[in-house]
């Protein structure tokens, strides 16, 4: 829009104007006032008519504008002889802040040439806001400045001048800071902010305000630009912990490096005065060196052991929280230990009777023991046992203190020793055992006697042996040990044969030996029984028997003995066997006996010689000799054989008999041929020295026995003689012989009849056997005898 354009003829400026122009001829001169930023054609002011000008005029006159700044605004229009804007004026661009602000141009016409000036003043608009040089500001202020300080801005521009230009400014918001303006020299205004109430890091760390700058124009327009403080900590806040006792426990033998507890602290300060550093600022003596605290963390670890039972069951340590300004809290930290199952029981033996003698009663009390275990509560709490199997139990007595007991009888000789394992457990989990083995010995009672294994024994020992000769060794054996098994081996008295049995044997009593004393003859006994007694060393000794047979083997020590023909030297013995003898005719039979038993006695008969071997065999079984074939006449009436008899013993023995036979038919026959058998020389000598000795003999005992006989007679006449002196009444006379002591009394038995029976009866016997042995020989009663025998036996046979 065109704004009105005013003529403006100040009569002064025109005279000075002129006077500038007075090169050429200046007719006129006319102001206009004009807007900036009128747009392009916009209408400045009718020239034509304000100058008086006719437009044809100004065509003819080559009417122009002569300006010596620019001419880009400005345009002459000659067809209506009015000036129009040619381009928009920007009032700051051409003048910035000189005021007033104008264009001064002169219109020129030839033909005349005239000279017309023209001012144009352009008048402000409100077209620009006030503006700040940077969008931000950055401020750091510590949280610590003071109200009153002051903080300078920069300033805001407005190219605009007058009432458009720059008029205040408003801070926004205004809880901490207020704007203030101050005037400056060049009529320039400062802008400050000031702080009004003091910053808190910890409320309001960071703070934004808006700084406005207001123009005056109408509408009013701003420029604003935003103010960043950042609020700088100051250390105004202590640490503060958490809590002000902190409880925590940890497991006794919690290895080092367990974190028992953390503790924080917290400080609202920012940076270096929020950093805490923690640390352990006093413990008790118990904990010194036990803890340690991690100064950034807080965490507390555990630095050395912790035993419940040996140290301490809680812990207290105070922990101190700094900051690095030095502020600082103090909180405690209680540590409570818990027991842990780490203490096995201990068993301890307080008495103990080992070894115990086997015939110990139950309830006998073995050992005393004491079991400790260092935990509390169920930890610490135990149960003692044994092995079930075991003839023992285990009793408690008072609290810990246990006695082991026996619970049966014991044997020493089924179980010698006991390996009792007491087993204590507690009741922790997991739990904790404790063995301890007693090797308990049982001591021998002489409880057993010493036994055979057998009660019977049967020993052999062959005849002819060498005294002192080895029969048999018994054992016997005790079951029980040490001195009540030591077993001593004795003899038992009885009689054998009429003898003590000592007499025959001896035992050895270590070994236990059966001796033989004397050298024993089978054919005069065959077997002995006696006793054997094994006794033990204990205390009272114990003892038994065994029955041993000893039985006497027999050896061949005997060679056969022929009873049959009877061999005496001067006898005529001669078996007859008629000529008329048949083939196999029983000539004779040799007996013979063998004392000896067994194979020792059984004989054998063979023909050793014969003077016709041809005529007689011997049966080898019964020694029968019979012809073996008819007799002729030519045999030899005398026949001799010679049979030898052998018993079946190793080496056997034997004997040989000579059988004389008659080979006749009538008795003088034989006699006349057997002549030469009675005068056997030697056998005649010795039967005269038999002769004379057993008449000496007998004429020997003959004469003693008269002797004795009449010594005896008289010495009883005189004692009767001086019985019937005394008158019968006398009392025993002391110089009787002992022998008769009881004479007088009641003896049924006559002291005379006595004597002769014991003197005469003796004495007669063997001088009647004398005579009669003596006598054998020469009636030749014995070959009778034998003879007699010999049949006896056929007929055995
Ligand atoms: C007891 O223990 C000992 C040693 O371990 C062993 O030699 C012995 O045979 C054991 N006795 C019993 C009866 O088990
Ligand atoms: C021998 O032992 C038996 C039992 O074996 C006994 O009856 C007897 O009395 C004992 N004899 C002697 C003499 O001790």
């Amino acid at each position: 829009t065109v704004s009105s354009a005013e003529l403006v003829v100040r009569t002064g400026q025109v005279l000075l104007f002129f006077s500038v122009l007075s090169l050429s001829s200046v007719l006129g001169q006319v102001s206009y006032s004009i807007p900036e930023e009128m747009p392009r054609g916009s209408l400045v002011g009718n020239m034509a008519r304000d100058f008086g000008l006719d437009v044809k005029r100004l065509k003819s006159g080559k009417a122009r504008i002569f300006t010596r700044d620019s001419d880009e605004y400005i345009e002459l229009n000659n067809e209506r002889g009015v000036l129009l804007i040619k381009n928009r004026i920007n009032r700051e661009d051409l003048c910035g802040q000189t005021t007033p602000c104008a264009l001064h141009f002169q219109i020129i016409l030839e033909n005349p040439m005239e000279f017309y000036s023209v001012t144009i003043e352009i008048t402000d608009v409100n077209d620009n806001p006030p503006s700040f040089e940077k969008n931000n500001v950055i401020f750091k202020i510590s949280e610590s400045a003071v109200s009153g300080a002051k903080f300078i801005l920069d300033r805001a521009v407005d190219p605009d001048v007058g009432s458009n230009g720059l008029q205040t400014y408003k801070l926004e918001p205004t809880d901490n800071f207020v704007v203030k303006l101050h005037d400056q020299a060049d009529g320039t205004k400062n802008v400050e902010m000031v702080l009004e109430k003091p910053l808190d890091r910890e409320k309001n760390e960071h703070l934004s305000l808006i700084l406005t700058a207001v123009d005056g124009g109408e509408p009013q327009m701003t420029g604003t630009m935003q103010i960043l403080i950042t609020v700088l900590d100051v250390n105004d806040n202590a640490p503060v912990f958490t809590q002000p006792i902190y409880k925590a426990s940890i497991n006794e033998n919690a290895p080092v490096g367990t974190v028992v507890a953390t503790v924080t602290a917290t400080d609202e300060d920012h940076g270096s005065n929020g950093r805490i550093t923690y640390s352990i600022s006093s413990v008790l003596d118990n904990a010194r060196g036990l803890f340690e605290v991690n100064d950034e963390s807080g965490e507390i670890r555990l630095k050395g052991n912790v035993d419940y039972e040996k140290k301490a069951k809680h812990y207290e340590i105070d922990i101190e929280a700094t900051d690095k300004g030095g502020l600082a809290d103090t909180s405690k930290v209680l540590i409570e230990v818990t027991d842990l199952n780490d203490n096995a029981p201990v068993i301890s033996i307080i008495s103990l009777s080992n070894p115990i003698p086997e015939d110990s009663a139950p309830d006998t009390v073995i050992a005393m023991l004491n079991i400790k275990d260092l935990d509390s509560g169920k930890n610490g709490h135990v149960r003692c046992f044994i092995s079930p199997d075991l003839p023992f139990k285990i009793k408690s007595s008072s609290t810990n203190f246990y006695s082991l007991m026996s619970d049966d009888v014991l044997d020493r000789e089924t179980m010698p020793e006991y390996n009792i394992t007491i087993t204590t457990m507690d009741e922790g989990s997991p739990p904790y055992s404790t063995n301890k083995t007693i090797h308990l010995r049982i001591s021998d009672v002489n409880d057993h006697a010493p036994m055979f294994p057998q009660p019977f024994l049967t020993a052999f020992i062959a005849e002819n042996n060498s005294p002192g000769m080895s029969i048999i060794s018994l054992k016997a054996n005790d079951k029980d040990s040490g001195n009540n098994a030591r077993i001593s081996y004795f003899l038992e008295d009885s009689q054998l044969n009429g003898m003590s049995a000592s007499a025959f044997f001896s035992v050895n009593a270590e070994s236990g030996e059966i001796l033989a004393v004397r050298s024993f003859d089978y054919e005069q006994t065959k077997e002995f029984h006696i006793r054997v007694k094994a006794q033990d060393g204990g205390s009272p000794p114990l003892s038994s028997n065994v029955s041993v047979k000893i039985m006497i083997q027999d050896q061949n020590d005997n060679p056969p003995q022929v009873l049959y023909p009877v061999q005496t030297g001067g006898s005529l013995v001669a078996e007859m066997v008629p000529r008329s003898a048949d083939v196999g005719y029983l000539v004779t039979k040799v007996v013979a006996v063998d004392v000896d038993s067994g194979q020792n006695a059984w004989l054998s008969y063979k023909l050793q010689k014969a003077t016709d071997r041809a005529l007689f065999e011997v049966g080898l079984q019964n020694g029968e000799i019979r012809t073996i074939r008819q007799v002729t006449d030519k045999d030899a009436v005398k026949q001799r054989l010679t049979v030898i008899v052998e018993d079946n013993g190793q080496p056997s023995r034997s004997a040989t008999v000579i059988v004389n036979v008659a080979v006749a038919d009538s008795f003088p026959e034989v006699l006349s041929e057997f002549t030469d058998f009675t005068h056997d020389k030697e056998y005649n000598d010795n039967l005269t020295f038999y002769l004379v000795l057993a008449l000496a003999v007998v004429s020997f005992l003959f004469i003693t026995c008269l002797v004795v006989i009449i010594s005896v007679k008289i010495y009883r006449w005189r004692r009767e003689r001086l019985f019937y002196k005394a008158g019968g009444n006398l009392p025993v006379i002391p110089y009787y012989p002992p022998l008769y002591a009881d004479v007088g009394a009641t003896g049924t038995l006559k002291p005379a009849f006595s004597y002769e029976v014991t003197l005469h009866s003796p004495c007669f016997i063997s001088i009647f056997f004398a005579a009669f042995f003596t006598l054998i020989p020469f009636f030749d009663i014995h070959s009778f005898i034998l003879v007699y025998l010999s049949q006896f036996f056929n007929i055995l046979d």
